[in-house]
């Protein structure tokens, strides 16, 4: 960490250049420190372009988060949100997860230009870069315990692809339980970490993962076919008006999860589900997998498939879903 380096990149922002002497006088230090912060910019995998004689520059500019844009797009319940936005964290669900055993409110939500950690499920990594990538988790508190959560990840799964209908983005598609794709490439991730008991109270934070503007190298590093909102988009759709949209639907979604459970976004769900009544292979964690076809969804996020040993039931825990083609 280097507390410089952040500041300087917001001036960088821009895409044009910025001498280190300008840079330095700024914020009052010298030019070795104003490098000793672009080398560590470099560290994060931040490519800045350094000129003699001109300073340092961006390849290009980039839309940093704006709090009061992302407030304004959420809308009339702005008022219920305690939005942070963080320079570097290692990993969103991390930060709030340990917030939230300190207290931290209901409905508390990190959002971060970096992270240097971020993690998928069962400790897989996720892949994301600055400018170009939306990462931001949500802390919400339920009466309930953390046995009556199991369908959450597939109702948040709803408030991403209504958040991105409204973007006019409408060939997303779920992937039970907890992917959002667009032609079978991965677009958003979902990834939920639960605290309390049990049979209640408890907190779920709710970590979302969005491809906005991947480099083509940021693409290279990831293990499955990936897609960002740039290609699914034909319009340029701003980080900030993209998380408060996302935020907004979610409040909604987590209001109607909280008094009614799944159970009355199921249908709504299927309809979203790119599998559905299609033939599919079931990984599962002891290393086989079982073949059949995507019957339903139980009311609690398990997933109902057709299989040659008859109808089975998987929930979401340890299993992967791959499509059969
Ligand atoms: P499943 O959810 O079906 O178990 P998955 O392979 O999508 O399978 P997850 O844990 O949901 O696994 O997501 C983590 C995976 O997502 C990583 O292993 C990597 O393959 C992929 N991934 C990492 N970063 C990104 C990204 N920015 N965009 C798309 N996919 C990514
Ligand atoms: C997945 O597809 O496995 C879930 C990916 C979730 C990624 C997001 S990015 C913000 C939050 N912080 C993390 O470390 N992970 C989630």
């Amino acid at each position: 960490m280097n507390t410089l380096t952040f500041p300087i990149l917001h001036q960088l922002a821009d895409g044009q250049f910025h001498s280190g002497e300008a840079l330095a006088k700024q914020f009052g230090v010298t030019r070795a420190t104003i490098w000793n912060a672009i080398r560590h910019a470099e560290s994060l995998g931040i490519e800045v372009f350094s000129v003699r004689g001109r300073g340092y520059k961006l390849p290009y500019a980039i839309a940093l988060l704006d709090k009061e844009k992302v407030l304004q797009a959420i809308g009339i319940e702005r008022e219920w949100f305690h939005l942070e936005v963080l320079d570097e964290v290692v990993s969103t669900n991390t930060y709030l997860m340990k917030a939230a055993t300190n207290g931290a409110p209901h409905v508390s939500c990190a959002v971060a230009h970096i992270q240097t950690g971020g993690r998928g499920r069962r400790g897989r990594t996720w892949v994301s870069h600055l400018g170009a990538s939306l990462t931001f988790s949500l802390l919400w508190r339920f009466d309930c315990g953390a046995a009556a959560l199991s369908g959450l990840s597939l109702a948040v799964g709803i408030a991403l692809i209504r958040a991105l209908r409204e973007l006019d983005i409408d060939t997303a598609q779920l992937k039970w339980p907890n992917d959002v794709l667009v032609d079978n490439q991965k677009l958003a991730g979902i990834l939920i970490d639960l605290q309390g008991d049990m049979d209640g109270p408890s907190a779920a934070v709710i970590g979302v993962g969005i491809n906005v503007d991947l480099p083509k190298q940021v693409l290279e590093r990831i293990d499955q076919p990936a897609i960002d909102i740039k290609h699914v988009s034909l319009v340029n759709i701003d980080q900030s008006q993209l998380l408060g949209t996302v935020l907004k639907h979610l409040a909604d979604v987590l209001r109607h999860f909280e008094q009614h459970g799944f159970i009355g976004l199921r249908d709504e769900w299927l309809s979203y589900h790119a599998y559905h009544n299609q033939s599919v292979r079931m990984l599962l964690p002891d290393g086989r997998d079982v073949e059949g076809k995507v019957i339903a969804v139980a009311e609690d996020g398990i997933l109902l498939v057709e299989t040659a040993l008859g109808l089975q039931r998987f929930s979401a825990g340890e299993i992967s879903l791959r499509g059969i083609k």
